[in-house]
């Protein structure tokens, strides 16, 4: 269905939608009315009338909870490659969730996101769904290289695999935020599977430093989270975020996972996994809220094909 046979929105309209960015009738059966108004230039009362024939015409809002499961059940599970670890996550990463893995540096963040890249690519049998990703790099650590070895060590087409990651090298917080936005179009060119947004946090931290700054930065993290999980809601993808915290000197006494700067972004994540170097070049991964699994452990290593028990 086209914007223009919406009821109330006729080709004018239409086109000004499309202009400010909403091209589907699901980006603006999730948008809000303050939103629309603001960047389309419509009026408050007709921001709202095209918002509900969107719903409408998208059978959106109470769903019964067969409905649910219905959705649930074409939630698909892609493999970290350790099976320790998918364990832990009943599975693997999951589709329709935003999944946040948080820790010091070097534990690994990257090295995940890397990996969840290439596995996506792997057939279902093998714990993938052959689609492709999008890499958000907020920090400059994507490394094709790395990619290379992981691809081998999966038995893939090095330059296929490459060829299927869609990288976007993010230079501030709003640079990161409207690459996430413009994400949409290369979903449905490219069989999207999954976004890794590989720092969430680390552009914030520098843009909005200062106590002053501080609602202002939740307030924008917490629309692009929300916008991430549209995304992964609406076309059935699994988003990774990594976030990265710093060692307390008081760890032995205190939560170990409450970090400095607090966490901007544990509420609006459905998975959150903390994760630690451990002795012998091991990595502790630990699921800390979930809303269907037991909180527990994994113990994981990185080696030069990528992740693996
Ligand atoms: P920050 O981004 O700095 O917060 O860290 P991070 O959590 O993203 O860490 P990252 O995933 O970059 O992990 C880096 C660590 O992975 C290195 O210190 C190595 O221990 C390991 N690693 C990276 N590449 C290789 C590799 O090719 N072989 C092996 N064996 N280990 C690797
Ligand atoms: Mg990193």
């Amino acid at each position: 269905m086209e914007l223009d046979e919406l009821p109330g929105v006729g080709e004018t309209t239409a086109e000004k939608l499309r202009n400010a960015g909403f091209k589907t009738i699901e980006s603006l059966a999730v948008a809000n009315a303050g939103e629309l108004k603001e960047i389309s230039g419509m009026g408050e009362s007709a921001a709202l009338k095209v918002i509900n024939a969107a719903r409408n015409s998208m059978k959106m809002g109470f769903v019964t909870g067969i409905e649910v499961l219905e959705k649930r059940k074409t939630m698909r599970k892609i493999t970290t490659g350790s099976g320790k670890l998918d364990e832990l996550l009943g599975g693997g990463i999951e589709t329709q969730a935003i999944s946040e893995f948080f820790g010091e540096f070097g534990s690994g963040k990257t090295q995940i996101g890397h990996q969840l890249a290439v596995n996506i690519q792997l057939d279902e049998e093998r714990g993938g769904l052959s689609k492709s990703a999008i890499y958000i790099d907020t920090e400059n650590t994507f490394r094709p290289e790395r990619i290379i070895q992981m691809a081998e060590g999966a038995g893939l087409d090095p330059d296929r695999v490459l060829e299927n990651i869609i990288v976007a090298r993010a230079y501030n917080s709003d640079h990161q935020m409207l690459m996430a936005e413009k994400a949409e179009e290369i979903i449905k060119e490219k069989n999207v599977g999954l976004i890794v947004v590989d720092s969430l946090t680390s552009q914030f931290r520098s843009d909005y430093t200062g106590r002053g700054m501080l609602a202002d930065r939740q307030q924008k993290l917490n629309r692009h989270m929300h916008g991430l999980q549209k995304l992964s809601d609406i076309y059935n993808l699994a988003v990774i975020v990594t976030n990265q915290v710093m060692m307390r000197p008081d760890f032995f006494f205190g939560d170990p996972t409450a970090p400095i700067g607090g966490h901007i972004v544990g509420h609006s994540s459905t998975f959150r996994i903390y994760l630690r170097k451990s002795k012998g070049g091991k990595r502790v991964g630990r699921l800390i809220d979930s809303p269907n699994l037991p909180e527990g452990e994994a113990i994981f290593s990185i080696v030069k094909e990528g992740i693996r028990d």
